[in-house]
């Protein structure tokens, strides 16, 4: 019998049980296309929520045009479900995840590569049978067993089990990465990939042994090379250190970013003037923009990772996937020794 992971990546048409996930509104095409080249899976990152509905479309299609053309292997699309005051879902949502349904059944090079549609946020109700019936995998990402549990039973076919350390939005019960990811795996017969925290062959190793299908990482993949935002982003990212995080109010839950003078002058000084919230929403998704395509990491907001501080280099997409699977194999190897001293405990 195989592993999990390799079920999975056989479903999914991947080499390697490590996705890149999504993070927009900012474009993740190259990065994308350079993960699924290299045999993970890669992420399309829907744009902006804020943007008019027919352009929203059209740059979500764009966009995944843009990876097929370009990519080796497999690409998923990930599109964060948000939810209007009555409870329904946005209707930003509900047209990214009926445009990536067109787009797959309208076949051709596009339709055969992509392989899935990730939700976040808000759960897409009554979305995962046509999901489904499209020939797509529907992955949803949680942040609670309650959740992981809930999508399970609606029939979601992979969840993804992110701690509250994770970048970009987080959740609003903090629960970590190592609290949640060995319980949601046990609650569920579903395959899971455990995100947040991650960057190296070790996090992968210990959630594979731990009976993980993968792991998905965001903020370790914005420091490589072929991802298409500001070098200067990028190195924010490896300059930062321990404690250089912090949580602030994003669009649906708390968001985290790393300490500067965006987050801790800027942000406190624009909610102060009593700005309506939709607004303040446009100047955070502006400030996202400026440092990550702009390269203005001081007035721009650098949305990361806690896991920054352990990210110590910029280096192409490749070199990362094949350095954690060397790092997963042997970690994985020398374990041995400690089996066997485990077991004569035992004896
Ligand atoms: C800059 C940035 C933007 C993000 N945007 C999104 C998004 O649009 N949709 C989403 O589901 N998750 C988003 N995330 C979360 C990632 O998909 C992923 O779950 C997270 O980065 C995993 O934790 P890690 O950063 O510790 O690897 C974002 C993360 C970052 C760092």
């Amino acid at each position: 019998m195989g592993a999990v992971w390799q079920a999975l990546c056989g479903r999914l048409g991947t080499k390697y049980p490590i996705m890149q996930d999504g993070m927009g509104p900012s474009p993740t095409t190259s990065l994308a296309t350079a993960v699924s080249a290299a045999g993970g899976l890669g992420s399309v990152s829907t744009p902006g929520l804020l943007t008019p509905e027919a352009e929203l479309r059209k740059k979500l299609r764009d966009r995944m045009e843009q990876v097929a053309v370009d990519a080796q292997g497999s690409f998923a699309v990930n599109i964060p479900v948000g939810t209007l005051s009555s409870g329904e879902m946005l209707p930003a949502s509900e047209a990214c995840i009926d445009e990536a349904i067109r787009v797959k059944l309208a076949g051709g090079p596009v339709g055969e590569r992509f392989a899935a549609i990730t939700t976040s946020a808000g759960f897409p109700g009554g979305f995962t049978e046509r999901i489904k019936e499209a020939g797509l995998l529907h992955i949803h990402k949680v942040g609670s067993v309650r959740h992981a549990v809930k999508a399970a039973e609606a029939g979601v076919d992979v969840v993804i089990a992110s701690g509250y350390e994770m970048g970009g939005h987080t959740h609003l019960r903090p629960v970590s990465t190592m609290v949640l990811a060995p319980q949601v795996i046990a609650e569920v017969d579903i395959p899971v990939i455990v995100s947040g925290g991650i960057h190296d062959g070790y996090g992968l190793a210990a959630m594979l042994a731990m009976g993980a299908a993968g792991i998905a990482m965001g903020t370790r993949f914005i420091a490589t090379e072929e991802h298409e935002w500001h070098r200067n982003y990028k190195q924010y990212i490896v300059d930062s250190r321990e404690w250089d995080d912090m949580t602030y109010q994003g669009y649906y839950a708390p968001s985290r970013g790393l300490r500067n003078k965006a987050l801790l002058e800027d942000l406190p000084a624009v909610k102060a003037t009593g700005i309506p919230v939709d607004e303040l929403n446009q100047w955070k998704e502006d400030r996202g923009y400026l440092a990550q395509m702009e390269g203005d990491t001081e007035a721009g907001i650098v949305v990361a990772g806690q896991v920054a501080a352990a990210i110590k280099d910029i280096v192409p997409v490749r070199v990362l996937l094949e350095r954690m699977m060397d790092q997963a194999i042997d970690l994985l190897e020398n374990t041995s020794a400690s089996l066997a001293a485990l077991k004569a405990t035992r004896a």
